[in-house]
């Protein structure tokens, strides 16, 4: 996988039909998704519970692409070694869900994946100043995780600066949470080349009708 800074569209399947996953996977790859990303809830680090890695793993033979896991859990450490065996590309924790994240991304990275390091809204950029050396993507959320379908935050102050921060590494800036061709322009232009999408990717399609699934990623990808 070669690093570029061109725009990404990544459907959250927490969006897709849960009793389908596997073809809502390949439906919105073949509609143009770039990567399929991945949420994995505990009801304990948020207010809500999703899936895990076994899910994940039963999932991957259905991704051509890029497999993105989210992971919204705390403690981390312990299920590293799972997702990484499920067959995720990238493996995301959040700076707030532990005190040793530097560590937990050495384990990702260990484990054999990409590390992605998360902020909620109320993290500052600041919180991964020292970690950008051990990180191969940064997500800013532009929701409070937990749910999809949330209205987007602005953090393009933050993106901008993020963007700074990382300079020439070969560092991705994801966007997650109330992605839609009307908030999407405003990340892209601020840096960000990941752009998560779960409502706004979904709706209106179905594995039976995926062209909406197309045109809803053509409508994002134009709009920026
Ligand atoms: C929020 C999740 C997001 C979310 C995106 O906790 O991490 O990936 O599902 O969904 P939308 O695009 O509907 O905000
Ligand atoms: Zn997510």
């Amino acid at each position: 996988m070669s690093f570029d800074r061109s725009i990404k569209i990544a459907p959250s399947i927490l969006a897709a039909d849960f009793a389908n996953f596997g073809a809502e996977c390949a439906a919105v790859e073949s509609q143009g998704a770039d990567w399929i990303h991945v949420d994995v809830m505990d009801g304990h680090f948020v207010p809500n519970i999703s899936f895990g890695a076994t899910t994940c793993k039963a999932i991957r033979p259905h991704i051509k692409g890029v497999m993105d896991v989210h992971l919204m859990i705390a403690p981390i450490d312990p299920y590293i070694q799972d997702f990484a065996n499920a067959g995720a590309d990238f493996i995301t924790a959040h700076v707030e869900a532990g005190p040793h994240i530097h560590r937990t991304l050495q384990a990702i990275r260990g484990a054999g994946c990409k590390a992605g390091v998360a902020l909620n809204p109320g993290t500052p950029a600041s919180a991964v100043e020292e970690l950008l050396d051990i990180v191969d993507l940064v997500c800013v959320m532009t929701v409070n995780p937990g749910f999809g379908g949330q209205s987007f935050i602005d953090m393009t102050a933050k993106v901008r600066a993020l963007r700074d921060m990382i300079g020439d590494r070969p560092v991705h800036i994801e966007i997650d949470g109330g992605v839609d061709p009307k908030t999407a322009p405003l990340v892209a232009a601020a840096g960000a080349d990941v752009l998560v999408a779960g409502s706004a990717v979904f709706r209106g399609g179905s594995v039976n009708n995926p062209e909406p699934y197309g045109a809803n990623i053509r409508a994002i990808r134009e709009a920026i």
